[in-house]
């Protein structure tokens, strides 16, 4: 009996969720679940989050938790449809607090900035149990204020933080994103065990690679292409890169939608 780690891969946004569970307790976790978007028709669909649920039921799972890495800029989650389904509970970090007050203006919308759209506020080293195992909370911002890692049982997830050591770090240039924040949660990371196994949260396979999504702290420290360098290095290049890109395509349908909690339509 252990943790069992499934991944499900969704295509259009590039994004990793994973069912994490303790084989003898039952007791599962689903982390950055992800809505279907039509952006022609704007129908949001939930055949990718059934496919969590199909899991969950065909392993006769009692799912726990629902936890968001950050607010997604890049596609909708399937957070709350998944909550109105089963007895699972939403978690986020405190800091969705920050996000939805400095968000709520931008996009003018009618919110509630106390995070009452998400049922668990986790800070920096708390812990969610898991059946017999334990989930620790570590807040790594920088993508966004809010961003936490979730370590349990020698697997860390890592939201948008890292990607695979090819295709570097996650970018900074959100409201309230900063490179220097990014690199100091990093170095937590890194601070973790070496065969720590690293899950990412997208993974866009960089000159046709094939999908790749788990690594070690070691294969991180030695081989991402951003971490070769000198911290005021990361930095600079961080900001270089985020100067070059553009908005995430679905960023305006997804922050709103997020920020509420994944509002089902
Ligand atoms: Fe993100």
């Amino acid at each position: 009996m252990s943790l069992k780690v499934i991944p499900f891969y969704h295509d259009a946004s590039n994004t990793l969720s994973y069912i994490l569970f303790c084989e003898h307790t039952k007791e599962a976790a689903i982390i950055d679940s992800v809505a279907d978007y039509d952006a022609l028709s704007a129908a949001v669909t939930y055949s990718s989050a059934n496919i969590l649920l199909a899991y969950i039921e065909k392993h006769q799972l009692n799912l726990r938790w629902l936890i968001e890495t950050h607010v997604h800029a890049d596609h909708l989650s399937a957070c709350s449809y998944l909550r109105s389904k089963t007895n699972a509970k939403s978690v986020v970090s405190e800091h969705i607090v920050e996000v939805q007050t400095t968000l709520k203006p931008m996009y003018g919308l009618d919110l509630a900035t106390d995070g009452s759209q998400f049922d668990v506020h986790v800070k920096d080293g708390e812990y969610l149990p898991l059946g017999e195992y334990q989930i620790k909370v570590i807040a790594t911002p920088g993508h966004t204020p809010d961003g936490i890692s979730l370590y349990c049982e020698g697997n860390v997830f890592i939201g948008d933080t890292l990607f695979m050591p090819d295709s570097g770090s996650a970018r900074c240039d959100f409201p309230n994103g900063s490179a220097q924040q990014l690199y100091d949660s990093i170095t937590r990371l890194l601070a973790l065990p070496e065969q720590t196994k690293v899950w990412v949260c997208h993974d866009y396979q960089p000159n046709g690679r094939a999908l790749d999504f788990h690594s070690t702290i070691a294969e991180q420290k030695e081989a991402n292409v951003h971490l070769q360098q000198t911290p005021s290095g990361f930095v600079e290049q961080r900001l270089q890169r985020d100067a070059m890109l553009s908005k995430p395509r679905l960023m305006d349908v997804a922050v709103p939608f997020n920020l509420q909690g994944a509002l089902v339509i």
